[in-house]
């Protein structure tokens, strides 16, 4: 199974997929949205092709998405891995690949969708909060669930020990679903 990984920042998480001995091979490209995202600095010490587009360069997001199909389908890409892309996927990229798109989310899914989702936790007090892997509709957030697996919420946390938690989980927690993904296959077909 062939992957393209999405991502629009630090690329912790691509970095975490990219580690991974048994993803590695399987990662033909990285789409980013963000000419300065250190995320590309990391594809390409890993030899892993790039292709970046800025968003306002194009007349709409069906342009752009058409062109992410046409690099989806030289890599001859199966899965579409967002990790920190942080663009809503439109019409044209769902409509050819549905079921194929999953999304990290750090929070436990339908609580805390949308930005800051580590804040919104912390903001609201929770004894626990966690990441989401799931399937990406057309909604902010709102696909079905994959896997989740919760954090707790010590008292003592601050806003910084908690995000620390939370990428640690999901540098775990990711490219285990993902291999599960890819392993199973039934789930994007
Ligand atoms: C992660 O927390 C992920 O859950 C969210 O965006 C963040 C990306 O972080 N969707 P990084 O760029 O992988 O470090």
């Amino acid at each position: 199974m062939n992957l393209a990984v999405f991502a629009s920042g630090t690329g912790s998480n691509f970095q975490a997929l990219v580690d991974d001995p048994a993803i590695f091979p399987a990662i033909k490209l990285l789409v980013c949205d963000k000419k300065t995202a250190p995320v590309i600095r990391r594809a390409e010490q890993a030899g892993i092709p790039v292709f970046v587009f800025t968003a306002k360069d194009y007349v709409d997001k069906a342009s752009f998405e058409q062109e992410i199909l046409d690099e989806l389908a030289r890599y001859s890409v199966d899965l579409c891995v967002l990790a920190g892309y942080m663009r809503l996927i439109g019409p044209t990229l769902l409509g050819t690949f549905q079921n194929r798109i999953v999304n990290l989310h750090p929070s436990l899914l339908p609580a805390f969708p949308g930005k800051d989702a580590i804040g919104q936790a912390y903001q609201a007090r929770v004894e626990e909060t966690g990441v989401t892997a799931h399937f990406v509709d057309s909604g902010m957030d709102t696909g079905p669930v994959i896997a989740q697996e919760k954090v707790v919420i010590a008292q003592e946390d601050t806003i910084e020990t908690l995000t620390e938690k939370i990428h640690q989980v999901e540098h775990r927690f990711y490219p285990a679903v993902v291999k599960q993904l890819m392993a199973s296959g039934k789930e994007v077909e």
